[in-house]
């Protein structure tokens, strides 16, 4: 079992430097299946979700050869369709844009049931729905979801009842090689969705209006190979963001773009945090008081859902009481339990959570219950007083590259161990 254990109460203070984003780098790596030729993708994380993307595509026959800790070229000539280990693709949600890639490349797909962070229910109903404009026909069988386009997609209109990052990606993705015209409508506006046009386009495909509600992709015959850089982590920016709001200090935080962070900016410097740009970095202190906040989620440009956790740490911190609403998952509010042993005073009905911010957290053995959960615990635990003890890190290492490393770069004292049983722990090599 390995923990990550924190001595909190350290201000943090350093640079950092932002990795590719988790979110825009799964979709690329899948879409890759459209083209023949071979695809060079840079600035990749390095985490475990993204080794799972690579194993997904060798396991099914793609080559796949790291150039370097974050380059990747992928040669999907010999790749099936059909074939991918249900093991693998439950463990995570972005599996599911290998059913619009298969459909693009093969007019067929078989995928296990996709897994990934328990926020409640996660229906595919809008993928299915988006695929089915494209004249697929989509059934579940035995815990595959088996998609079939004999003649082959052809372009349609899609109409999404509810704004989906998933969904407008795989219909994106599945749109690419169809004949014909597709317009998708109610679409997610997420600078991820841009990123992966802005792929797509590089290997020749013809989409625009990508981060506006409507896409609309001219079906092209065939799509080449390119060499193409993903954009940084705004989660992962915004996560440091919050871990120095929380412990107070001075941070500067490289390879950024400010432009994707201006509403976590926004609700950090109202906290009390002060933010200054320059280009493609940005300066984090927080030197003062923190200040309450009431945040609600919502689709890009609303607050990120997947900062929700690590703001609610913060705001545990703050004076006063704010509220968090969870304006997208039914069920994100898994972290407050371990946040409560914490000494933490948050109230939850529905999706709101009423938090009364307190004088100060104490360390505790906590769990990681899912990834931006996970964050948040770090995050508690470097502004708590004493040890925290976080276990569950698979979870955070999904997707954080290398988060104890750049803590410690920050003056923090944060460490990996493994341990046989509660009572050894040992030092990560
Ligand atoms: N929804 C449906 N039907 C569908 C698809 C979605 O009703 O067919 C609903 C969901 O239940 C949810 C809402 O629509 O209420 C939004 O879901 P969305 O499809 O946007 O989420 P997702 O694609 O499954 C991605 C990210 C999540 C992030 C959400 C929202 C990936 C791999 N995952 O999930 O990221 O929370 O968008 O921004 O891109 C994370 O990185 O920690 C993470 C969980």
């Amino acid at each position: 079992m390995e923990k990550i254990i924190i001595e909190g109460g350290t201000p943090l203070y350093g640079e950092i430097e932002i990795n590719g984003m988790k979110n825009a780098a799964l979709p690329i790596i899948l879409a890759s299946i459209l083209t023949e030729d071979k695809c060079v993708i840079e600035h990749l994380p390095a985490i475990s979700d993204v080794s799972l993307a690579l194993e997904i595509l060798r396991s099914m026959g793609a080559g796949v050869k790291m150039l370097n800790r974050t380059t990747v070229e992928i040669d999907t000539t010999h790749i099936r369709g059909g074939n991918s280990p249900y093991d693998l693709v439950s463990k995570m949600r972005g599996s599911t844009y290998l059913i619009g890639a298969e459909l693009g490349r093969f007019g067929a797909a078989r995928v296990g049931w996709p897994g990934g962070c328990d926020f409640g229910v996660r229906p595919i109903d809008q993928h299915i729905k988006g695929f089915e404009a494209l004249g697929a026909e989509v059934d579940i069988e035995n815990g595959y979801i088996v998609a079939n386009a004999p003649d082959g997609l052809r372009g349609g209109q899609v109409y999404f009842d509810c704004v989906t990052v998933g969904a407008t990606v795989n219909v994106m993705i599945a749109a690419v090689l169809a004949k014909g015209n597709t317009v998708i409508d109610n679409a997610a506006r997420e600078p991820h969705i841009v990123d992966l046009a802005n792929f797509l386009n590089t290997c020749g495909a013809k989409i625009t209006g990508a981060g506006t509600s409507v896409i609309r992709i001219s079906g092209v015959e065939k799509l080449h190979g390119c060499t193409y850089t993903i954009i940084p982590d705004m989660i992962e920016a915004g996560t440091y963001m919050a871990a120095v709001a929380a412990t107070g200090g001075r941070v500067r935080i490289t390879n950024v773009i400010p432009k994707h962070l201006e509403i976590i900016s926004a609700k950090l410097e109202e906290m009390g945090a002060t933010i200054e740009e320059d280009g493609d970095s940005i300066t984090i202190s927080r030197l003062g008081d923190l200040r309450r906040a009431n945040i609600k989620t919502l689709p890009y440009p609303g607050f990120p859902t997947d900062m929700h956790p690590q703001m609610s740490a913060v705001l545990c911190c703050a004076k006063g009481t704010s509220i968090v609403s969870e304006g997208i998952w039914e069920n994100r509010f898994r972290y407050v339990d371990e946040l409560l042993k914490m000494g933490a005073d948050i109230t939850v009905d529905g999706r709101t959570a009423t938090i009364q911010g307190v004088e100060r957290l104490s360390g505790a053995p906590v769990r990681a219950v899912d990834l931006r959960a996970g964050a948040a615990m770090l995050i508690a635990g470097l502004a708590a007083e004493g040890r925290t003890e976080v276990s569950g890190i698979g979870s955070i290492e999904r997707g954080y590259d290398d988060i104890v490393g750049k803590l410690t770069r920050l003056g923090a004292n944060v460490k990996k161990v493994y341990c046989s049983d509660e009572n050894e722990l040992r030092e990560a090599q």
